[in-house]
């Protein structure tokens, strides 16, 4: 595990964002979790991205610098303070600011104003017990081919499992989550151990009809 967190490295401009993060206790994703995102994005050449927990920027800076050039990135966040740190570190790192919409509000609020099919990627990294209903979300948002990515699926879940352990309401949220994800015969699931966990799913094109 630690050769997979130390592949991924950050230059200053990301070294700093997560910093101010860190100093603002808004869980900026580590390097391999960032590095994994910018991957996602990359290889499904994303144009559209919805992210929901924008903290200070550092995972949007990893998904901007796999997304097209001409890319949006949709984030939202409660916290209007931590959307302006992450508002300067998008411009530090040499992003236009049109190439980011901060959205300010509740996730399951903000969500479902947002455009049917109209993104290629979703990535969650905001409040675990509401992982189920950001599924739902997302998966309406997503295009066919589109990718949800949710956050911290390791770091939340214990690795104690048996009848006598009650996990907390977060943790039995993303043992959910997984589940759905499983079972949901329209997605092509994935757990990547990289950082805090990723949990991904495509969204499968609709099958043939005969
Ligand atoms: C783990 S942090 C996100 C870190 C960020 N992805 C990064 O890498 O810098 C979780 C974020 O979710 C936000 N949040 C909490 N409740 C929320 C809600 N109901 N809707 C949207 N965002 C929320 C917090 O303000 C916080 O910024």
């Amino acid at each position: 595990m630690a050769h997979i967190d130390q592949y991924a490295t950050e230059d200053a401009t990301l070294a700093s964002a997560r910093e101010a993060g860190r100093q603002a206790d808004a869980g900026p994703v580590s390097a391999a979790s960032g590095a994994a995102l910018r991957f996602l994005a990359a290889a499904i050449g994303a144009r559209a991205v919805v992210e929901v927990g924008t903290g200070c920027g550092s995972s949007g800076i990893w998904l901007l610098r796999g997304m097209r050039s001409d890319a949006i990135l949709t984030s939202v966040d409660v916290e209007a303070e931590y959307q302006e740190i992450a508002r300067d570190a998008y411009r530090k790192a040499g992003f236009a600011a049109n190439r980011t919409r901060l959205i300010r509000g509740r996730a399951l609020e903000v969500l479902p104003r947002l455009t049917d099919a109209a993104y290629d990627m979703v990535f969650v990294d905001a409040v675990h017990t509401e992982y189920p209903a950001y599924l739902v979300e997302a998966l309406r948002l997503l295009r066919p081919g589109g990718i949800v990515v949710f956050n911290n699926v390791l770091a939340a879940t214990p690795m104690i499992d048996g009848p006598l352990h009650v996990p907390d309401p977060g943790t039995a949220a993303i043992r959910e989550t997984e589940r759905l994800v499983r079972e949901d015969e329209a997605l092509i699931p994935l757990l990547l151990p990289v950082g805090e966990g990723l949990l991904a799913a495509i969204r499968a094109d609709a099958p043939e009809q005969d």
